[in-house]
């Protein structure tokens, strides 16, 4: 299966894939990388794709007059690379219509908390000041709401009085590199389908 990534920072849970895809090998794992795109230039997540030798694009929404263009824009750019599923790894846009209506039911999000808690851009900082004591990480497809589509997989991390944000955030991230590795592989071996709020991998 052909796996095109989105990112939007550090690109450590693209790093995870390209590593665990190098270890294993695409034929057994399932599925390999076939591009990278970025809704912004200069960052890691971008620099780790070029190192894997893998083509990027960048769409930038102020290069265009309307969100819409953008979108359309994005949809283009990522249909050129034929992927069978497309995941957000960190990718911080809400992507439009045109972007669903096209890879809507194979594009996977991973988020920073336990949704439907905390959805959003801030997820481990609201965990954090709302006081909860366990939280973790979801991998879900995106519908078109934000941080809403029907969930594949979570896992669960304790928060320590000590946690700051990014502390915190660090310990999530280890548990969601390995959830967003094995959940990616799992979907593009067995195949999936969606049932209202419920995903089968078969
Ligand atoms: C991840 O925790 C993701 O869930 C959140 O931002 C982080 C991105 O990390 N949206 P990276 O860019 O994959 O290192």
């Amino acid at each position: 299966k052909r796996l095109v990534v989105l990112v939007s920072g550090s690109g450590t849970n693209l790093q995870a894939l390209l590593d665990e895809i190098a270890a294993t090998g695409a034929e057994t794992y399932g599925a390999r990388v076939v591009a990278v795109g970025a809704d912004r230039d200069g960052i890691e997540g971008l620099a780790r794709a070029e190192r894997a030798g893998l083509p990027t694009f960048v769409r930038r929404v102020k290069d265009y007059d309307t969100r819409e263009e953008w979108d359309a824009a994005l949809t283009e750019a990522v249909a050129a690379h034929e992927p069978d599923l497309v995941v957000s790894a960190g990718f911080m846009k809400i992507v439009g219509k045109e972007f669903l209506a096209r890879f809507g039911g194979r594009f996977i999000n991973t988020h920073p908390a336990l949704l439907p808690s905390f959805p959003g851009a801030h997820a481990v900082r609201d965990a954090l000041a709302y006081g909860v004591k366990v939280t973790g990480c979801t991998v879900h497809f995106v519908d078109d709401g934000v941080d809403t589509g029907p969930i594949i997989a979570q896992g669960v991390v304790e928060v320590r009085d000590e946690d700051d944000e990014s502390a915190l955030h660090e310990r999530i991230k280890k548990v969601e590199r390995r959830l967003l590795v094995e959940v990616v592989g799992r979907i593009a071996r067995n195949g999936h389908r969606i049932e209202g709020r419920k995903v089968i991998i078969q």
